[in-house]
């Protein structure tokens, strides 16, 4: 019998479900396989009041129909959200979301500047509503700095509100790594891209698109950091998919869209990273684990088969060209069940 491997209680705690037309094409491939994701904000008209929570939960639930999955919503941070406000939402929501203004996808309406008495009413109401504050952390600086040029941002923001969880987004270097070790408060997710891909697989040759993300990927000892965090599944790294789909023709054009899209494969190809590297007894506390334990969530039971059998990966999903499109991938999910 080939080798098979259960994971319970998958999550993903970064994700982008979209709306409209793109949710009922996609959102169906992460509420299979998993049991609930952190859901991003960055909407064509971002996520920033209760009314639009509530009803974009709607739309996502509809979307998924019978699936076992549960959308962890979060808001777009502006700084004028008081604590009434946020008390008033708080039952409503599982996070905040920080955007630099303009950085990527949608996030013209987020901050533009960092200084600590700009955002104290909202990071302070935060902190004390125990409301985690998840940031997309890049300067506009040269694209390869600008991870590493935000982390002493990062650590005034830590510093200034030690209570305040604050989950660096997507990291993709050294510099980030080493400042988990330096606040207790500061936690953080990282792609599966992120772990396999440096910047040569997105431009080192042929110009590759579909690899093409923000943050870009960066350099192999950048992914070394990763790796070594993620396959000891580092008490405060969790998986977090940053699966960002965007219809072929905005990323076969000239002015390519930011985002790979990895929800059909997610699970999957972990799996093949985390056997490859002898570190698949620690997987389920990367995809479940660590993260139950720091947004201190209980999720929805559902365990996840997977077996090592060669797959070819679909050439796109509903116009949706996924990472590993037409490559055969080691593992297959063979089953989900509900418990
Ligand atoms: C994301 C998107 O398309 O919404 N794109 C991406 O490259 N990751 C936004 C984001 O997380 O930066
Ligand atoms: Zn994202």
């Amino acid at each position: 019998m080939p080798q098979q491997l259960l994971l319970h209680s998958p999550l993903d705690m970064h994700l982008h479900l979209r709306d409209g037309e793109m949710l009922q094409k996609i959102a169906k491939e992460s509420a299979y396989s998993f049991c609930g994701a952190i859901v991003m904000p960055n909407l064509t008209t971002p996520v920033t009041t209760k009314e639009a929570v509530i009803a974009y939960k709607e739309r996502i639930k509809e979307a998924i129909g019978e699936e076992k999955f549960e959308p962890y919503m979060t808001l777009f941070f502006k700084s004028d959200f008081d604590r009434t406000f946020l008390e008033s939402l708080k039952a409503h929501i599982t996070a905040i979301k920080l955007y630099p203004a303009g950085i990527t996808t949608n996030s013209f309406g987020g901050v533009s500047g960092f200084d600590i008495q700009t955002l104290q009413k909202t990071l302070q109401a935060m902190s004390d509503l125990e409301i985690p504050l998840c940031i997309h952390g890049e300067t506009n600086g040269f694209v390869m700095d600008r991870e590493a040029e935000f982390v002493p941002i990062y650590e005034r923001l830590a510093t200034a509100f030690p209570k305040l969880k604050i989950i660096m987004e997507h990291i993709t270097t050294k510099a980030s790594v080493e400042a988990l070790e330096r606040h207790e408060n500061l936690y953080a997710t990282i792609t599966l891209h992120h772990l396999l891909i440096t910047l040569d697989d997105v431009a080192g040759g042929l110009l590759r698109p579909h690899l093409f993300c923000k943050p870009i990927a960066k350099h192999p000892k950048d992914r070394e950091a990763l790796l070594d965090v993620a396959l000891k599944a580092h008490p405060k790294v969790m998986f977090g998919s940053d699966s960002a789909p965007h219809p072929k023709e905005a990323k076969e054009t000239c002015g390519c869209a930011a985002g790979i899209f990895t929800a059909p494969i997610a699970l999957q190809m972990l799996a093949e990273l985390f056997e490859k590297h002898g570190s698949l007894e620690k997987l389920g506390d990367f995809v479940s684990g660590n993260a139950k334990r720091i947004y201190s969530i209980t999720p929805l039971s559902k365990t996840v088969v997977l077996e090592k059998s060669p797959f070819r990966v679909r050439e796109h999903y509903n116009g949706v060209v996924p990472m590993f499109a037409n490559e055969t991938i080691a593992y297959i999910i063979k089953e989900v069940i509900n418990g």
